[in-house]
C-alpha cells in the first residue's frame, strides 16, 4: 500500500503540525482549510515553527524552504482527489466530521485511506458513515505535533488489518512511535491522562496543595515535563472538559467526571493559554 501523497483537512494547531511532519518526511502534502484566513494562519504557524527550528540549528534554511515547497495549501477539497491518505483534523464535532467524510467520499479514490485525528469520538461511528469503512482508521497525534513522539492508531471494528499496518508504517516514517489503541473514548493516553488531570483539580479543590506546589511536585518528583495545571492550560480546559464528558458518558465512572471547578472555569472563559487565562495567566496569548 503506497502512501506518497497525503492530505490534511484542517490547518489549526493539530492540522498544521500534521502537515508539517508529513512534508518533513518527504511526502507531498495538501492541506485544506475552510477559508483563506485560517489557511494563512496555519501556514504561518508552520513557517514560524520551522524558523524557530532553524534558529535552534535543527534544520537549515534550505531544508525549511524544501519542506515548505512540499506543502500545497488550499481551500478546495477537490485538491485531495489524487491523495493516497487523508487525515481529518477539524473541530471535535461528530456531525461536522461525518459531513466532511461524506464530501470526501465523492472526491477521494475508493481505496484511499481515511483517517481521523479525533481525541475522543467513536472511530467505528465515523467509519460506518463512509463509503469504504474498511479503509477508515483513527490516527491521533499529540500536541505539539512536531515534538511529541507517539501516535495512536485506532482501528474501527471494520478496519482492514492492512490499513492499520499501513498507517503504523506511515507514523514511523513521520518519526513517531505508533501504538495501537482500542476504539474506546480516550484510547490509551487520554484514558490515563484525563483522570490524572481531573484528580489534580480535585486535589486543588480539597486543599491538598497550591497549584504551584502540585505542579512542582509532579515535575520534580516524577520527571513530568509540565505539572498538571500547566498541562491543563496547555491542552485547553474546554478540550479537557469535553473529553472528560465523553469518557464519563461512555463509562459512567466517577474518575472521568469533570470536577465543578473545571466546569466553572470553562463557563468563565478561563480556557488556558488560548484565552490568556487558565490556572495561570498568559499576558501574551499563545
Ligand atoms: N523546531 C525543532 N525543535 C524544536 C523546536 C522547533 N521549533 N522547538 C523546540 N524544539 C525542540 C528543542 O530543541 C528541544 O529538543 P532537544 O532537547 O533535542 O534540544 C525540545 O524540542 C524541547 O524544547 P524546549 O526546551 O524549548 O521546550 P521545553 O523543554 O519547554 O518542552 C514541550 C516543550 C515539548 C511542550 C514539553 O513541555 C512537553 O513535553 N510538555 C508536555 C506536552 C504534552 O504532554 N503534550 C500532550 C498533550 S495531550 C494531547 O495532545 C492529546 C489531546 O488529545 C488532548
Amino acid at each position: 500500500m503506497k502512501i506518497e501523497k497525503v492530505g490534511v483537512v484542517g490547518c489549526g494547531l493539530m492540522g498544521s503540525g500534521i502537515a508539517q511532519v508529513a512534508a518533513g518526511a518527504g511526502l507531498s502534502t495538501v492541506v485544506v482549510e475552510v477559508d483563506q484566513k485560517r489557511l494563512d494562519e496555519g501556514v504561518a504557524r508552520i513557517d514560524s515553527f520551522l524558523s524557530a527550528g532553524v534558529e535552534r540549528g535543527k534544520l537549515t534554511p534550505a531544508q525549511k524552504v524544501e519542506l515548505l515547497s512540499r506543502i500545497e495549501p488550499s481551500t478546495d477539497l477537490q485538491k485531495l482527489a489524487d491523495t493516497d491518505l487523508v487525515i481529518e483534523a477539524v473541530v471535535e464535532d461528530v456531525s461536522v466530521k461525518k459531513e466532511l467524510f461524506g464530501k470526501l467520499d465523492g472526491i477521494l479514490r475508493a481505496d484511499a485511506i481515511r483517517c481521523s485525528n479525533t481525541s475522543s469520538l467513536c472511530i467505528t461511528e465515523m467509519a460506518a458513515a463512509t463509503r469504504n469503512p474498511q479503509r477508515f482508521v483513527g490516527l491521533h497525534f499529540f500536541n505539539p505535533v512536531p515534538l511529541m513522539k507517539v501516535v495512536e492508531v485506532i482501528p474501527a471494528l471494520t478496519t482492514e488489518p492492512a490499513v492499520t499496518q499501513a498507517v503504523s508504517a506511515l507514523a514511523r516514517k513521520l518519526g513517531k512511535t505508533p501504538v495501537v489503541a482500542p476504539d474506546r473514548p480516550g484510547f490509551i493516553v487520554n484514558r490515563l491522562l484525563v483522570p490524572f488531570l481531573l484528580d489534580a483539580i480535585r486535589a486543588l479543590e480539597e486543599g491538598v496543595g497550591s497549584k504551584e506546589d502540585i505542579d512542582a511536585g509532579m515535575k520534580l518528583g516524577c520527571g513530568h515535563p509540565m505539572g498538571p495545571f500547566e498541562l491543563l492550560d496547555f491542552v485547553g480546559l474546554d478540550t479537557t472538559y469535553y473529553i472528560a464528558n465523553i469518557m464519563f458518558d461512555e463509562f459512567r465512572e466517577k474518575r472521568f467526571a469533570p470536577p465543578p471547578l473545571l466546569r466553572r472555569m470553562v463557563l468563565a472563559g478561563h480556557l488556558g493559554r488560548k484565552s490568556g487565562k487558565g490556572f495561570y495567566d498568559y499576558p501574551t496569548r499563545s
